[in-house]
């Protein structure tokens, strides 16, 4: 018997992170601290079990594109193809409808779950690519005299300005086909995980560029790589492969030996810049979204 119930004590968002871990292995998963973080009023976090054993998990809330819902629905690969998936996916679509939304979008790193997918409606509509790094002995760099690179634990109150200054202005860069819409309390929580490993170029108290890494309580001996960006005018002039290079650096100093970053398809730019710092490809991950409400099986006659 399938159940679904909201998350609500932090055992239960140790469960859904177990099941994250099972299901997406090779990437960081958040702390349960980070997932109460994300709590908000119009967020739907549940459990689905199956004969009383938790056995996927799912999401339903805002996107950072304004105009979608992002949903999230995963199960443990041995319990798949038993209709958790399906069972989940009308849950949280539902929820989405409830929101106002009128298309649901998610990401999808392999060929079954976009098969899945696509029963019930969903179409691809963007790609984003994972590039990897090994790291071994990796030198500091050198930082020219028109800017200095600090991690933001040397001065925490630069990441609110960070905000302004860098993300604000770069952000509509991104390879999106809608605004990427991040809140101030998002760009707090969300954007980084560790004050020490994210760095920011500045001169005097203007943030001009930034990059990181995201750390792995699970895994630590890997990092995702977090936003990277230069404001406009200070491009061409190696801030950001100065910034990556710090921060495969601290890398290499604190025991990690891969990071990784996903970047959209159509973000040339930033492609380049990593397959210049040694970064390879490794996973494809295809964005598909659908109308809401979806169209289930049952209600096309099939
Ligand atoms: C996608 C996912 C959620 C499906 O969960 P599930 O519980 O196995 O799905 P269901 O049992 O409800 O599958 C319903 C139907 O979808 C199709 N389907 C599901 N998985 C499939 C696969 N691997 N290959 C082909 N078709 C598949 C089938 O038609 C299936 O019906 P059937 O088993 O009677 O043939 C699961 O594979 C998963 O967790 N994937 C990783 C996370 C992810 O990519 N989620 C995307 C959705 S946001």
């Amino acid at each position: 018997m399938i159940r679904i119930r909201p998350v609500e004590t932090d055992a239960d968002y140790e469960a859904w992170r177990q099941v994250r871990l099972a299901a997406l292995p090779y990437e960081r998963a958040p702390s349960v601290a980070e997932l109460r973080k994300a709590e908000s009023p119009q967020r739907l976090v549940v459990l689905a079990e199956l004969d009383g054993e938790v056995v996927a998990h799912g999401s339903s809330d805002r996107s950072n594109e304004a105009d979608r819902a992002a949903v999230v629905a995963r199960v443990r690969p041995e319990a798949r193809r038993q209709g958790v998936g399906t069972a989940l996916l009308r849950m949280l679509t539902e929820h989405a409808e409830s929101q106002g939304y009128t298309i649901a979008g998610c990401t999808i790193d392999d060929d079954g779950s976009v098969a899945f997918a696509k029963r019930f409606g969903f179409t691809e509509f963007k790609r984003q690519v994972e590039q990897v790094r090994e790291i071994g002995a990796e030198p500091w760099p050198v930082v020219p005299p028109e800017y200095e690179v600090i991690p933001v634990a040397e001065r925490p109150e630069l990441w609110a300005a960070a905000y302004e200054q860098v993300a604000i202005p770069t952000l509509p860069d991104l390879d999106t086909t809608s605004p990427m819409h991040v809140t101030p309390e998002e760009w707090a929580t969300e954007w980084i995980n560790e004050p020490a490993s994210t760095f920011l170029a500045v001169v005097g108290d203007r943030v001009i560029g930034l990059a990181g890494l995201l750390l792995d309580t699970d895994k630590p001996e890997r990092a995702e790589v977090a936003y990277t960006a230069v404001h406009p005018d200070w491009r061409g002039k190696g801030v950001a492969s100065t910034l990556k290079r710090t921060s495969m650096a601290w890398a290499a100093e604190h025991g990690i030996t891969e990071i990784y970053t996903w970047t959209q398809e159509g973000n040339g730019n930033m492609r380049r810049l990593n397959e210049h710092l040694g970064f390879t490809y490794r996973t494809i991950s295809v964005n598909v979204r659908a109308d809401l409400p979806l169209q289930f099986p049952e209600q096309l006659g099939s």
